[in-house]
């Protein structure tokens, strides 16, 4: 059985690997899908995020590590895939997650979602909380593969720092731009 693993991976962790090892161990093929999402402002790149998955998979054989955009459905069925790999940390998580596989089976009822934990160990991370700990100057090195790690480390340079406050302005100011337009 042919499997996708979707989501932003911004940054990839150790929980999003943990549980890429699982879904390898079950699955035939498993494909690392990055959503391409033109509405986020990412910290990494969707070729960064694409060349640490394939770092960090390289050692499984039947993992790769792909993109796309619009609906997930259509990219499973675009390359054959019978099921979805989703991870559930906490009971926070299961609601999204929960109306998100009923939508998508709903919309392409072939195609099942399966839910796997990462282990307990891992049941707090989350990239969002590793890009603020990162962004606030907090050890971030053992939620993540090293090589993560590293272009966290090397975004958090003084320089790379001042871009991404700059990018934050801009898309705030979009957003209260788009704001007043629609009031
Ligand atoms: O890592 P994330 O951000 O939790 O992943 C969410 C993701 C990418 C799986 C979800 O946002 C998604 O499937 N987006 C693609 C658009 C889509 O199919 N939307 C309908 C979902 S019911």
């Amino acid at each position: 059985m042919k499997a996708i693993y979707p989501g932003s991976f911004d940054p990839p962790t150790n929980g999003h690997l943990d549980l890429i090892e699982r879904g390898s161990k079950i699955f035939d093929e498993l494909v690392v899908a990055i959503l391409r999402n033109p509405e986020k402002d990412p910290l990494f790149s969707v070729s960064d995020r694409r060349s640490m998955l394939e770092a960090m998979t390289g050692g499984f054989e039947n993992v790769s590590v792909d993109t796309f955009d619009g609906l997930t459905i259509d990219y499973a069925v675009r390359v054959e895939a019978s099921a979805i790999l989703r991870g559930i940390r906490a009971i926070s998580d299961y609601e999204y997650e929960l109306q998100m596989a009923l939508m998508n089976r709903k919309l392409q009822p072939g195609l099942e979602t399966v839910f796997m934990m990462p282990a307990e160990k891992y049941s707090y991370l989350s990239s969002r909380l590793v890009r603020e700990i990162a962004t606030l100057g907090g050890n971030i090195d053992c939620l993540v593969p090293e090589l993560v790690a590293q272009k966290l480390h090397a975004k958090m340079d003084p320089a790379h720092k001042f871009e991404i406050a700059e990018r934050g302005e801009k898309s705030s100011e979009r957003k209260s731009r788009s704001r007043r337009k629609k009031s």
